[in-house]
């Protein structure tokens, strides 16, 4: 007996089973109006993500890996992301949310069948379990958005998680660590759900640099908004400066200056700016006016990576800050638990070998870096996940937020948006040369 297809298929249904909870907890959360209004121009209307990941599964899952025809053909232009972009699909006659429901469900039902019987043979697709686990990292990228949604979504409060709580361990001060230069290895041949832009492996050189070991607070960042680093033209990137100047944003977003001090609005409540949590919803251009401030800058995606994978006693590249182990709740903040970042100096037990903290989770940290492929790149199993986008238009941000899950999240993965962004779970940490 060969055990390797039923450890796949337990790892694959236990990983569609989890996200598609976490998709029923965003959308049973509100009612019909809601999930058909779009809450910004920026998001779809929460039953388009509905129906486009059953979409996306059916595809890439029904037809592609199991030779089936299309379930509704007619459907499929309304819910492919390139012909209607997002301010326009609240226009769409898309399908309503128990039309939405059933027809994911009904996809489901039929993927775990495919699942149940296959043997992960006969197509590049099923190696490694490969289809099931871009499907499953599609869902999940989608309940991140969905997240997204709900943080602009006007309106009482509908979700609700415990808090991280304070950090484990003794309390630690922000600092910067060495890392010392040389060769390391980037990207990934062999991690097996790893999507196309974080292939192949390959050998990059750095010279040293120093990086923060953790985040940049809520604190830090107020003290570069006292100190008018929105007023001082010098900090900014000309775009930058320009979208800051015609949506006079003098803030992160969310954030209001009251009387009594910075309050945020986060999932709709209004609460004090807790001044230890890593800063969130900043822009590509925010985070270097802010390094450029400190006469620091933005780590390149390199060296981000360098500092997250690289084993220094080994020399090789882990999967994770902490070693190969897939997190757990002690590594990082992940997969929605807690709606919002841990304090900076948390999880001990995530940290670098070189005491980097807090790579992993909490928020996404925008690079410096353009998003580009690596050598030797090519598009698998579509142009329109990674490829269409590389170019110096997007910016890459690494790690994860607390919104995305452990299994769409991993040292390898690239995230990427446009630098003006500040809706999505963004934040940063700082490097210099040595
Ligand atoms: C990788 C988060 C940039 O949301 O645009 C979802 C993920 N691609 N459906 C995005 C994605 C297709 C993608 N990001
Ligand atoms: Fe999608």
């Amino acid at each position: 007996m060969n055990d390797v297809p039923q450890a796949l298929r337990e790892r694959a249904l236990t990983a569609l089973s989890a996200a598609r909870a976490r998709t029923a907890a965003l959308t049973d959360c509100v009612d019909e109006q809601d999930l058909t209004a779009q809450h910004s121009p920026l998001m779809s209307p929460l039953v388009w993500d509905l129906a486009h990941i059953g979409n996306q599964e059916e595809l890439w899952l029904l037809r592609h890996v199991g030779g089936r025809d299309p379930m509704h053909p007619e459907i499929d232009s309304l819910y492919d992301a390139f012909e209607h972009p997002r301010a326009e699909r609240p226009s769409l006659p898309l399908l309503p949310p128990a039309e939405a429901r059933r027809y994911s469900a009904e996809v489901r039902g039929r993927v775990l069948d495919l699942l149940e019987h296959t043997t992960f043979e006969g197509t590049a697709l099923l190696d490694d379990g490969f289809a099931f686990g871009m499907v499953v990292q599609h869902e999940q990228q989608h309940d991140e958005t969905m997240l997204i949604t709900h943080q602009l979504r006007k309106g009482a409060a509908v979700l609700a998680a415990p808090d991280p709580g304070p950090p484990a361990g003794p309390p630690v001060t922000a600092t910067e660590v060495l890392v010392p230069g040389g060769p390391f290895t980037m990207g990934t041949s062999t991690e097996p759900w790893a999507l196309d832009n974080e292939r192949p492996a390959h050998v990059r050189d750095l010279a040293p640099f120093w990086i923060d070991t953790l985040p940049v607070t809520n604190a830090d960042f107020q003290a570069f908004i006292e100190a008018g680093g929105y007023r001082d033209r010098r900090l900014w990137a000309a775009e930058g400066w320009d979208q800051i100047r015609r949506h006079a944003i003098g803030a992160p977003l969310f954030w209001r200056r009251e009387p009594g001090g910075w309050v945020r609005r986060r999932f709709g409540v209004t609460e004090p700016v807790p001044a230890q949590e890593p800063v969130l919803h900043v822009s590509w251009y925010e985070a270097d006016a802010f390094a450029r401030w400190t006469g620091r800058r933005l780590p390149t995606e390199a060296e981000w990576e360098k500092a997250a994978r690289h084993d220094p006693v080994t020399g090789r590249s882990t999967r994770y800050p902490w070693g190969d182990e897939d997190p757990t709740p002690a590594h990082a903040n992940l997969g929605q638990r807690h709606l919002r970042p841990a304090a900076a100096g948390s999880y001990p037990q995530g940290a670098s070998p070189l005491g980097v903290r807090q790579l992993i989770g909490d928020v996404w940290e925008w690079t410096s870096s353009d998003f580009e492929p690596y050598p030797g790149f090519t598009a698998f199993p579509y142009k329109e996940y990674s490829e269409v986008f590389f170019g110096p238009g997007h910016k890459v941000l690494r790690g994860g937020s607390f919104a995305v899950d452990p299994v769409a999240c991993r040292g390898t993965f690239r995230n990427w948006d446009l630098p003006v962004r500040r809706q999505i779970f963004s934040g940063f940490r700082t490097a210099r040369d040595a």
